[in-house]
């Protein structure tokens, strides 16, 4: 500590204590306004909040992760009759504009017949369009290390060349890609439920966390169709969901509860970036304590 802060903690008060007094009120009532009071509600229209917010909701245990990279593919939930789901493309131009994308950039490890190598990479045959949309539009694949965990970084592929290889792979075999409308949906349904089958890793409002074996990303840049892609194939230790454990209009209720938590009504007070406790606790030790040490120093008295 430097000698001019030393001085100034233990300096004899000079103020007459009756303003001492005042100034201590006035900050104290001050700071609890600040921390009791609402943020101003959010510009951008969000939606009407739950009836339970934030970050005070119980999370739900984890799931048991399954043991990633085991080189069997995890086919996708084939939707329900009355699903949503997005016409998968294809035309002769695109197949073969998707045959040429993908021996150049994914044959290495899924193998020129689309079947997986041991060790290196899954079979691709019968995933269907939901987990190559998924995996190529949030940058996962072409991965680098076929041992890591595959994580969002920018695309490398522009939405044409996506599709081009939607077409190439899914003429493999397998579903149409899942979508949702989440404007169908129900907010305080998509908070129970996001409770109930996603918190325990996703954190409640999706700031994302750890499980054991995998970073759990934050879901405040997924798009609603990779919520939908994501719920019923389960990327990486990510369990897949069908549509009787989460049915469609549950799924348009869990993507608009998502796409709300990007700006939520922090009703409680100060939402400090809204990554629970650890930082509450913070704000409490660094900003309340500085804050108390001050107060102490204005209003207390040295006795000889
Ligand atoms: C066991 C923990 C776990 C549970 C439960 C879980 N997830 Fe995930 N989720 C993950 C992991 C790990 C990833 C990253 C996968 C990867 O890197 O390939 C992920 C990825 C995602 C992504 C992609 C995010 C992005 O920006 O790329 C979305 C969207 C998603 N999950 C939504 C959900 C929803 C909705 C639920 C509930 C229905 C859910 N998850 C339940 C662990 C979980
Ligand atoms: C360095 C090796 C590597 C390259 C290159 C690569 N992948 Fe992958 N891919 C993997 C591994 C490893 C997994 C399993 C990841 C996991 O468990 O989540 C995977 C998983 C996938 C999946 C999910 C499969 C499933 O189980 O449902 C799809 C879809 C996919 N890759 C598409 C592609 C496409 C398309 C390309 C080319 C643009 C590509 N990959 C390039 C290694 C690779």
């Amino acid at each position: 500590m430097s000698a001019l802060a030393r001085r100034w903690l233990t300096r004899r008060a000079r103020a007459p204590r009756a303003l001492r007094a005042t100034v201590a009120l006035l900050m104290g009532t001050a700071a609890l306004l600040i921390l009791a009071s609402p943020r101003s509600p959010q510009a951008s229209g969000a939606a009407t909040p739950p009836a339970a917010t934030g970050s005070g909701g119980a999370a739900a245990p984890a799931q048991a992760p399954q043991p990633p990279g085991t080189g069997r593919s995890k086919f996708p939930e084939a939707p329900a009759p009355g699903e949503r789901t997005v016409a998968t493309p294809s035309s002769p131009t695109l197949l073969a504009e998707g045959r040429s994308l993908y021996e150049e950039g994914c044959s290495s490890c899924h193998g020129m017949d689309l079947k997986g190598r041991t060790r290196m990479a899954p079979s691709l045959v019968g995933v269907g369009a939901g987990p190559v949309d998924f995996y190529l539009s949030t940058g996962r694949m072409p991965l680098e290390n076929p041992h890591a965990e595959p994580l969002r970084t920018t695309p490398l592929y522009s939405r044409a060349r996506i599709q081009a290889l939607v077409a190439f792979v899914s003429s493999f075999g397998g579903p149409p890609a899942p979508t949702t409308d989440p404007g169908a949906g129900d907010l305080a349904l998509g908070l129970h439920d996001f409770t109930l089958d996603c918190a325990g890793c996703h954190q409640i409002v999706g700031r994302g966390g750890l499980t054991i074996g995998a970073i759990v990303p934050e879901l405040q840049s997924a798009t609603a169709q990779q919520v939908a892609e994501a719920v019923r194939m389960g990327p990486y230790v990510m369990p897949r969901f069908g549509p009787r454990q989460i049915d469609q209009h549950a799924l348009d209720s869990i993507a608009r509860y998502v796409l709300w938590t990007r700006a939520p009504s922090d009703r409680g007070g100060w939402g400090i970036s809204n990554i629970g406790p650890i930082p509450e606790g913070m704000v409490a030790w660094f900003l309340a304590l500085t804050a108390l040490v001050i107060v102490a120093r204005l209003i207390g008295e040295r006795t000889n």
